[in-house]
């Protein structure tokens, strides 16, 4: 089969033909037939994530078609639609992963290729509003988001009887999770906010539903969004607007969340893409009665959940560029780059 292989830290992914994949008992085998990039992908690939196994095809997000059973499985499942959840094995606590838990896509072989093993836990029925590009574009940016804006962040719905309308602020919304907490967050009918490096894409994500926002490259960016709001351009007292913040990028940048955060407000974070945070002023944090939650992938009620989310409100994932499985190389320096706005595809 045709597949992409990541052999060393730091060295372009290759087009390769490798042997087929066959299963074993409880798995299924897929004809995937698009795949998407997430930033973890590009971490690996420059060595900056932990645990580093090579040679591997890379790729956590895919959708396709099941062509084979496995010992023990449903034969129903042959000839489905399917997207993959990407969280292995996560374990019977759903407040943390167990030993056994992995991203698919390293150490075990992902979705850059023609055929994936699978553990048939692992796959879920296609939502019918989607094309196999949209579905492959969704499972691990789409949990990701879901699991820090709904489950750690907690962010109240609309359709809740206290039908409160929360101040939701995520940052660096050109991000393929960012985007996905967005979407979610405008349908539960929240009012949101975000930051961006483009004012383009500041423009884009306010025809999306956002309220408005701004530039995180301007100096003093969090008075400038605090003065949109009207909520005045001081930071001292108790002073700040959102309830939720969702953030992917930590570094310096997160401690001005905290200025902009209300009293009593949750932030949530699941990515260092600028690095450590720094500079966080402690009084800030416990004067405000703060909370703060790391973040990472999600369960497998979280993946149904958020699936059936994205059905009922027919959400379709905002995808930059299809290109082909030959074109990955290219794909994930287009991804390093940072020009994208949604999710990178590959069409296989
Ligand atoms: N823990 C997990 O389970 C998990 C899952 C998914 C992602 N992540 C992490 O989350 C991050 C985003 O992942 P992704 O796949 O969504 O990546 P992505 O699509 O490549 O998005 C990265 C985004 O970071 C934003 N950014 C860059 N500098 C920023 C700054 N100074 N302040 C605010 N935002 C900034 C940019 O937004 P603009 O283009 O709008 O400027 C860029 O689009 C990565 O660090 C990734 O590793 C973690």
């Amino acid at each position: 089969m045709k597949a992409i292989l990541l052999a060393e830290t730091h060295q372009p992914v290759q087009y390769v033909d490798t042997d087929e994949p066959t299963i074993g008992p409880g798995e299924v085998l897929i004809k995937l037939q698009a795949a998407a990039l997430n930033h973890r992908d590009v971490f690996v690939q420059k060595g900056l994530y932990p645990g580093i196994k090579l040679p591997v095809i890379p790729g956590s997000d895919g959708a396709g078609m099941v062509i084979e059973t496995g010992e023990g499985v449903d034969s129903s499942w042959k000839g489905q639609s399917v997207i993959i959840n990407p969280a292995l094995n996560w374990g019977p606590n759903p407040k943390f992963y167990g030993a056994d838990f992995q991203i698919l896509g390293m150490p075990t072989n992902g979705t850059f290729a023609e055929y994936l093993r699978i553990p048939t836990d692992s796959i879920h029925h296609k939502p019918n509003h989607l094309s196999v590009e949209q579905a492959a574009a969704l499972p691990l940016a789409g949990l990701t988001a879901w699991r820090a804006l709904m489950t750690r962040a907690g962010l109240y719905r609309s359709s809740d009887s206290s039908a409160i309308s929360e101040k939701v602020l995520i940052t660096g919304i050109g991000g393929g999770a960012a985007l996905f907490t967005l979407q979610f967050a405008v349908a539960a009918g929240a009012e949101v906010w975000v930051t961006s490096g483009s004012d383009d894409k500041i423009e884009k994500a306010t025809e999306m539903g956002a309220a408005g926002g701004v530039n995180y490259r301007q100096a003093d960016w969090h008075k400038a969004l605090l003065a949109q709001t009207g909520t005045g351009n001081t930071t001292g007292g108790n002073r700040g607007y959102f309830d939720v913040i969702i953030d992917s990028a930590g570094g310096p940048g997160f401690a001005r969340l905290i200025d902009v955060a209300a009293p009593g407000g949750r932030i949530a974070f699941f990515g260092s893409t600028t690095g450590n945070i720094t500079d966080i002023i402690p009084s800030k944090v416990f004067f405000k009665q703060l909370s703060i939650f790391g973040s990472t992938m999600g369960t497998l009620g979280e993946f149904t959940a958020m699936l059936s989310f994205v059905s009922d409100h027919q959400l379709v994932p905002v995808i930059d560029r299809v290109v082909p499985l030959s074109d990955t190389e290219q794909a994930m320096q287009k991804m390093d780059a940072g020009s994208q706005f949604g999710k990178i595809v590959l069409s296989i």
